[in-house]
């Protein structure tokens, strides 16, 4: 009776626990995912790599440009850069709930980025570089807190740079050069105190730089080459800047003099103020920034050093 009892228990307990399994997220979930996306990509996948190499007689973990979790062997990353894909990101890819990393750079992809992966809060690595995206930058993207890297360059995105973006403390690089975006940069951006490198080169910005972008003490590159900036550069520039590498401001409408305290961002190696309005003269000073190996300040009329 009690023998009896247990195998009933026991009978019941693999049930439900079976039943709950199949109804929870697993690498099924993902596959089926990941097959969907293959039906979005069109047939000028040239070698049809995706085609013969993404099918369900063999294992998702062994398809190409995917790795997955050791652990639950889930989709962790999904890497099908420069594959010459053509094609939309269906809302299915936020079905992937293991992500960490999606790498779909250098394609031909092009429609908006689906709210859906708004569900991945795994993401740290987020690069769609070089594809055909439009629209806005979405602002769901200020959902995905873990990012580390969020890279939307040569695209056309257009609109403003959300400012929701200051959502994101963790990020460390943030790259959207050469697309549409105008408007003024946010002073939020200035929050997020991990980034190393921004990257906002070649879009139609407008206003004066906000000089909480010059707050960030891990910085080491900062680039808006080839926008409509205009102001003049504080001299408190390099006051928190110690780990600055770059500064890339060509190409604007930025006017006053070329601050000497330049001369405190220790680390610079390429100082870009070309083609822009400064007047007065170059600072000496700038002759103390033992590591520098580019200056670049034609095109105005400044003075000698
Ligand atoms: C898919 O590509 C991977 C990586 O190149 C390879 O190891 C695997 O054998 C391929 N599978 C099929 C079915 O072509
Ligand atoms: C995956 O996502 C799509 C669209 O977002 C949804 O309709 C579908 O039910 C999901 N599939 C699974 C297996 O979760
Ligand atoms: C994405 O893939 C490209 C091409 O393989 C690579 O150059 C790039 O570094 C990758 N992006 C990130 C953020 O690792
Ligand atoms: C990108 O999209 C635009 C308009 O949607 C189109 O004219 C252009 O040919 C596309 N470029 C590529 C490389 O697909
Ligand atoms: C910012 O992140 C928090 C979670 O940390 C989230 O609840 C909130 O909705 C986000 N705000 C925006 C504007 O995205
Ligand atoms: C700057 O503004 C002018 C006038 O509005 C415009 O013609 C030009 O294309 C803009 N340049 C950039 C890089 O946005
Ligand atoms: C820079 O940081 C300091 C100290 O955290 C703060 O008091 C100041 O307001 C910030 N400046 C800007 C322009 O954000
Ligand atoms: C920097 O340059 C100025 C002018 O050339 C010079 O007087 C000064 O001593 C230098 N400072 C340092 C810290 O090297």
């Amino acid at each position: 009776m009690g023998r009896s009892c247990n195998l009933l228990f026991a009978l019941v307990v693999f049930i439900l626990l079976h039943t709950s399994l199949s109804t929870l997220p697993n690498i099924i979930t993902d596959e089926a995912s990941l097959l969907a996306f293959k039906s979005h990509i069109s047939s000028s996948d040239p070698n049809n790599i995706l085609a013969t190499n993404w099918s369900s007689s063999t294992p998702v973990c062994s398809w190409i440009g995917i790795t997955c979790t050791s652990r639950h062997h889930r989709v962790a990353a999904l890497d099908i850069s420069s594959m010459q894909l053509h094609g939309t990101i269906p809302p299915h890819l936020g079905n992937l709930s293991f992500l960490v990393s999606l790498n779909i750079s250098n394609n031909r992809f092009h429609g908006n980025l689906p709210q859906e992966l708004a569900h991945l809060q795994r993401l740290k690595l987020i690069d769609v570089t070089s594809n055909n995206f439009t629209g806005a930058i979405p602002s769901f993207l200020s959902l995905l807190v873990d990012l580390h890297i969020l890279r939307l360059s040569s695209n056309q995105f257009s609109g403003n740079i959300p400012s929701s973006l200051s959502n994101l403390t963790k990020l460390e690089v943030l790259k959207i050069q050469g697309n549409l975006l105008k408007g003024e940069i946010p002073r939020e951006l200035g929050d997020l105190h991990y980034m190393t490198v921004l990257n906002l080169d070649s879009n139609h910005l407008t206003g004066s730089i906000p000089p909480s972008i010059y707050n960030i003490t891990t910085m080491r590159i900062i680039g808006l080459t080839n926008n409509n900036l205009t102001g003049e550069l504080p001299t408190t520039i390099c006051d928190h800047l110690p780990n600055l590498e770059g500064l890339y401001l060509s190409r604007n409408y930025l006017d006053g003099v070329i601050p000497p305290t330049l001369e405190k961002c220790r680390k610079l190696q390429i100082l870009s103020l070309s083609i822009n309005e400064f007047s007065g003269t170059v600072p000496r000073e700038l002759a103390n920034l033992t590591s520098l190996t580019g200056l670049y300040l034609g095109g105005q009329h400044l003075g000698g050093m």
